[in-house]
């Protein structure tokens, strides 16, 4: 496990992902805040992370949960301010846990300075071309017919007649980093933060930074120019001491991903294959062998990464009758078998934490929360669903508040009506019940990491042979075997059982199930 003295301590971390507003609400106005999490500390040092990565904490008009970031260098008063946000790096600090910050560097929002300045001194002007605007073309037509990922076109026209592009919503508007002010200005900020003891920074859509505006394809993803920032960024954290860069990347190519974690870029990026993958063995086998020949020969250290707070939740994802994902396909409404799906979900996640590298838990994925598909519509506030002119739900359903205890809502999430209702039926997963049962999907994480901690370190795995439809592999001192196969299976003899994501049935391993062994 991460020696937590030496500056490699990020190599085998597991990292707790805090979405801020719908963590723990500390002043009762319906939105988690830094008190909430100031006082829900004890339950993360409990649970056994090594730090939390924190989604976008800054001013923002939250036209994208904070991830139209209107001042890099604040804290959104919804949030707390910057003296609390310090206390809290330090009370971390204190019971043993890192901070993790998002940075996103390819779009600001457009109540930002710098943009409101750029529309105020009009086109030509040093303040435009720090964001990409252009002239249309004839017809009054957008420079080109990009489409935004957040749906509709990628350019919005301005009362002065040119467009600015903007690869998410129009509230976002994308940076121009050929502009070495830019370049500076995200160097100034990195400084800003890790002077302030952020351990790490996650880069934000780290790969599309770039984009050839006369080209007529959408090839905004992955330019070469990009790395050139990353190497940037690498000079500056290793000025500091221990910290690291988790990029955000969702890339298909696998060897074009490697190329962000060469020795002068980032230390590690999130992988997101093995969420994407249905369940099935010989899928996921597949998943974490191409990780691993992708991360191991070059030395950086793979991440497994089971949910977050773009995608479904997995309890709701692996009780679907397909249990792949991607973006493009969410299948909203898709029916669900919770009791299957909460099955793979605790065997997944036995198996991911059995897994070479760093590990990133989301918030509610120790709960077992299921993705919350019946949000009123008029309560979604996911630009997906704004602007999809109501085919896609968003991302809501996996942003719902926590809940902590008691027996109906805000299930002591606050004093105030949560900015997303939770569900009624939630008060058999509030931390209190779970707390108080020993089978608890809170129970697995908490013995899980543990185990971990002692057990495991970052290095490789050996895969066992096994019949097909199961996944067995040794690491240091320890065996997992996990059971995709329809019926139950036998363990191998002499091995003292550790740990189980479900019940042996007469001394064999049942379907869907992880066990770990030594
Ligand atoms: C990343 C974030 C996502 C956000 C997008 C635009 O993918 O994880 O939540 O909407 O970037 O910033
Ligand atoms: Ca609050």
């Amino acid at each position: 496990m991460a020696d937590t003295g030496t500056d490699t301590w990020w190599r085998g971390a597991a990292i707790y992902q805090v979405y801020l507003r719908s963590f723990a609400d500390g002043n009762g106005d319906g939105i988690g805040d830094l008190a909430g999490l100031r006082a829900r500390l004890p339950y993360l040092a409990e649970l056994g992370v090594d730090a939390i990565w924190l989604n976008p904490w800054y001013p923002s008009p939250m036209a994208d949960g904070g991830y139209d970031v209107a001042d890099y260098r604040a804290i959104d008063p919804s949030f707390g301010d910057l003296a609390e946000a310090e206390a809290y790096i330090e009370e971390a600090h204190a019971l043993g846990i890192r901070t993790i910050i998002d940075i996103v560097p390819n779009h600001g929002s457009d109540q930002q300075d710098w943009f409101v300045q750029a529309l105020a001194a009009g086109p030509g002007s040093a303040e435009r071309e720090r964001f990409l605007f252009c002239d249309g073309r004839e017809g009054g037509l957008p420079p080109n017919d990009w489409q935004s990922i957040f749906n509709g076109p990628a350019w919005t026209q301005v009362a002065d007649g040119q467009w600015y592009l903007h690869l998410f919503a129009p509230e976002q508007p994308d940076f121009n980093w050929r502009n070495p002010e830019v370049v500076e200005e995200f160097h100034a900020i990195l400084r800003f933060w890790l002077d302030r003891g952020v351990d790490g920074i996650r880069i934000d859509s780290a790969a599309v930074l770039f984009k050839d505006l006369d080209c007529v394809e959408e090839s905004y993803t992955d330019h070469d120019d990009v790395h050139e920032v990353y190497r940037g960024w690498r000079r500056i954290t290793d000025e500091y001491e221990g910290r690291f860069l988790v990029g955000e990347m969702w890339m298909p190519d696998q060897e074009r991903f490697a190329l962000y974690l060469r020795p002068d870029e980032m230390q590690t990026a999130f992988n997101f294959d093995f969420l994407s993958r249905s369940w099935d063995a010989a899928e996921l086998r597949a998943s974490i062998d191409l990780t691993l020949t992708t991360h191991v020969p070059i030395g950086a250290p793979p991440t497994w990464v089971l949910s977050n707070h773009d995608v479904t939740r997995p309890v709701t994802k692996y009780g679907r009758p397909d249990t792949s994902f991607s973006h493009q396909d969410r299948k909203h409404g898709m029916q669900t078998d919770p009791v299957l799906g909460e099955r793979r979900a605790r065997a997944a996640a036995l198996l991911a934490m059995a897994l070479p590298g760093g590990l990133y838990v989301y918030q509610g994925e120790e709960l077992g929360l299921p993705e919350v598909e019946d949000l009123p519509d008029h309560l979604l506030q996911d630009p997906l669903w704004v602007r999809s002119g109501g085919t896609d739900r968003g991302r809501d359903g996996c942003r719902v508040p926590i809940p902590w205890s008691g027996k109906e809502p805000p299930f002591g999430f606050g004093a105030g009506t949560p900015w997303l209702p939770q569900p009624a039926d939630w008060k058999n997963l509030t931390v209190e019940s779970q707390q108080a049962d020993q089978n608890s999907m809170l129970a697995l994480y908490r013995d899980g990491l543990k185990l971990r901690r002692t057990h495991l370190g970052d290095g490789t795995l050996t895969w066992m042979d096994s019949a097909e439809g199961v996944l067995a592999f040794t690491r240091e001192s320890l065996t997992c075997i996990t059971n995709l196969t329809a019926g139950a299976m036998n363990l191998p003899p002499h091995t003292e059982v550790l740990l189980t994501s479900a019940p042996l049935e007469e001394g064999k391993l049942p379907t869907d199930t992880t066990a770990w062994l030594r």
